[in-house]
């Protein structure tokens, strides 16, 4: 599974960062996320790791409010992309960080892509001080006006590794947590910009070629029209 979401992401670097410079999708879930972790900190908000960092579109965005920013990544051709920031290409399930090593863990859309959060999770408090803040961002997926699912009208699925209500739990296991839910208003367009990244596409076509995939998922949302909400959980927790 990890080797396949690696190759996902290795696939996606160009049209990820196109996504990003279309909608600043990622900047702002980035900015909203910082700003509950800064606000919950017993102390400073100085030392954070940015765990699954991508192309480092959430490393920039934390580097804005903490001095020490590391990013780490399981993608190399993601990881490339960024510069000036300490990277570290590395699996969150098994942080190469002494216990106790920052201020602040952040799973910026990253948490929900792995079988079992609840491993990540406990490596977070590992590497968390005391007072420390842990936060993860996962999708809840698109829905129009009526609050009805764009895919449950397109009769597919649109599926991550793990849930948004799996990835609280896990959290919730170690962490005291809070949780909410932020609401982008977007377009039809734009659903179709971010199924144009392989790694997003792999939720509705997971068994085919990273071209294929994306021609297919073209061809799913060929038609969807309008306006359209996307939905991300937010979680935010401190040591137990
Ligand atoms: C949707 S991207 C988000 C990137 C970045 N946080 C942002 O806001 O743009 C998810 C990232 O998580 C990384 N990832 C997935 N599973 C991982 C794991 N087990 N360990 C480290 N990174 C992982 C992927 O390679 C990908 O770069």
């Amino acid at each position: 599974m990890k080797a396949i979401v690696r190759t996902n992401f290795d696939d996606s670097v160009s049209a990820y960062d196109a996504y990003e410079q279309r909608t600043g999708r990622f900047t702002a879930l980035a900015r909203l996320l910082a700003a509950e972790l800064s606000a919950r900190a017993d102390g400073p908000f100085d030392t954070v790791l940015d765990a699954g960092a991508g192309t480092g579109v959430s490393t920039r965005v934390f580097a804005e409010r903490a001095q020490r920013p590391i990013a780490l990544d399981i993608s190399r051709e993601m990881l490339c992309e960024l510069e000036g920031v300490p990277r570290v290409e590395g699996d969150f399930d098994h942080l190469p960080f002494v216990d106790g090593a920052f201020d602040g863990v952040a799973f910026t859309a990253s948490l929900f892509l792995v079988p079992e959060p609840a491993i990540a999770a406990q490596e977070a408090a590992r590497v968390l001080r005391p007072g420390g803040v842990v936060g993860a961002v996962a999708p809840l997926g698109w829905v129009d006006a009526d609050g009805t699912d764009v895919f449950a009208d397109l009769e597919r699925q649109s599926r991550s590794p793990t849930g948004a209500d799996d990835v609280e739990a896990a959290l919730a296991d170690a962490f005291t947590v809070a949780t909410g839910t932020w609401r982008f208003a977007t377009t039809a367009e734009n659903v179709r910009r971010f199924h144009a990244i392989p790694a997003m596409a792999a939720r509705l076509y997971p068994r085919l070629a990273a071209d294929e995939r994306v021609a297919k998922a073209r061809e799913l949302l060929a038609g969807l029209e309008g306006t359209v909400e996307q939905r991300w959980r937010w979680i935010v927790g401190v040591a137990k």
